[in-house]
C-alpha cells in the first residue's frame, strides 16, 4: 500500500506562528506534527509515501524531510498549489497511486495508539473505502457520521445540527476508485473539494463499500494552539509512563 500525507493549507488558525514556518512542522511536544504522521504510516508497514504540498512555506517541509531516508521511507512531493479541500489534494496524487490501495493521513492529525489496525489487510479487502470515527463533544467542527442501526449511512461537513457525536478522523484508507467520484465532486459551501462529500457519495451508492471502525484510542486535530497545546501534554506524560 501507498502512503499520503496532507501538509499543503495556510495554517490561517495558528498565526503568527505559520507566518515563520509551515503549519507541519511546528512543534507537538518534542518534535514537528508531521513526524508523528510519517511515523504513523511507517508502523503501518508503508514506506512508499507521497506529500502533498500547497499554502505556506512548502518549502520548509522539503527541506526538513528531504527524501525520507532519515525516516526509513521513501518519499515523494506533489504539488496542490491553492487549498481546494482534502479531496482535491488526493486527486493531485492520482498517478501517484496508480492501480494500488492508499492511506491518506492529515499531516495535523495525531493518533498517539497508531493507525496499524485501521490499515492492515485493507488491500486484500474488497471496500473501497475504510473510514475512522471518534466520538467528540463538538461535531460541528467536523465530518459528522450518521448510523441508522449500526449501520454507516450518511456522512456530513460541519452540519449545523449534527445527526451523532461520532466524527470522521484524518485518516482514510482508500482505492483508486475514490478518483471516479472526486472528479465529478462539486464544491461545497467552503469552496473545497470535501472528502466527506466523497465518502457521502460512496455509503450512499450500491456501487461502493465503505467500513468504519470506531476509534477508542486517542487522537488529536492539532489545527489550533489547544490542541497543540493539548497532544503536546498527553505525549510529554505517555512518555514519561514509558
Ligand atoms: C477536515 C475534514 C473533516 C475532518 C477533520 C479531521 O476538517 O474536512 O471532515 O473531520 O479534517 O481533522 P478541516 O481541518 O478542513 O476543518
Amino acid at each position: 500500500m501507498k502512503g499520503i500525507l496532507l501538509a499543503g493549507g495556510y495554517g490561517t488558525r495558528l498565526r503568527p506562528l505559520t507566518y515563520i514556518t509551515n503549519k507541519h512542522l511546528l512543534p507537538v511536544y518534542d518534535k514537528p506534527m508531521i513526524e508523528y504522521g510519517l511515523e504513523a504510516l511507517y508502523l503501518a508497514g508503508i514506506k512508499d509515501i507521497c506529500v502533498v504540498l500547497g499554502g505556506a512555506k512548502p518549502e520548509d517541509v522539503i527541506k526538513y524531510l528531504g527524501n525520507g531516508y532519515k525516516y526509513g521511507v521513501d518519499l515523494s512531493y506533489k504539488w496542490q498549489g491553492e487549498p481546494k479541500g482534502i479531496a482535491h489534494a488526493i486527486l493531485c496524487t492520482k498517478d501517484f497511486v496508480k492501480e494500488n490501495a492508499f492511506v491518506v493521513h492529515l499531516a495535523d492529525n495525531i493518533f498517539p495508539d497508531g493507525i496499524s489496525d485501521l490499515v492492515r489487510n485493507f488491500d486484500e479487502s474488497n471496500c473501497d473505502a475504510r473510514i475512522l470515527l471518534v466520538k467528540v463533544k463538538n461535531p460541528e467542527g467536523y465530518g459528522v457520521a450518521e448510523i441508522k442501526n449500526n449501520k454507516l449511512v450518511g456522512l456530513e461537513e460541519k452540519p449545523k445540527k449534527p445527526k451523532s457525536n461520532l466524527i470522521i478522523a484524518g485518516v482514510y484508507c482508500l482505492k483508486p476508485s475514490v478518483f471516479r467520484i472526486i472528479e465529478e465532486l462539486k464544491p461545497s459551501w467552503r469552496g473545497e473539494l470535501e472528502i466527506t462529500d466523497t465518502l457521502h457519495k460512496m455509503v450512499t451508492s450500491p456501487k461502493y463499500k465503505v467500513e468504519h471502525h470506531i476509534y477508542e484510542g486517542q487522537w488529536f486535530d492539532c489545527g489550533s494552539f489547544e490542541n497543540i497545546l493539548e497532544a503536546g501534554l498527553f505525549i510529554k506524560e505517555r512518555m514519561r509512563g514509558r
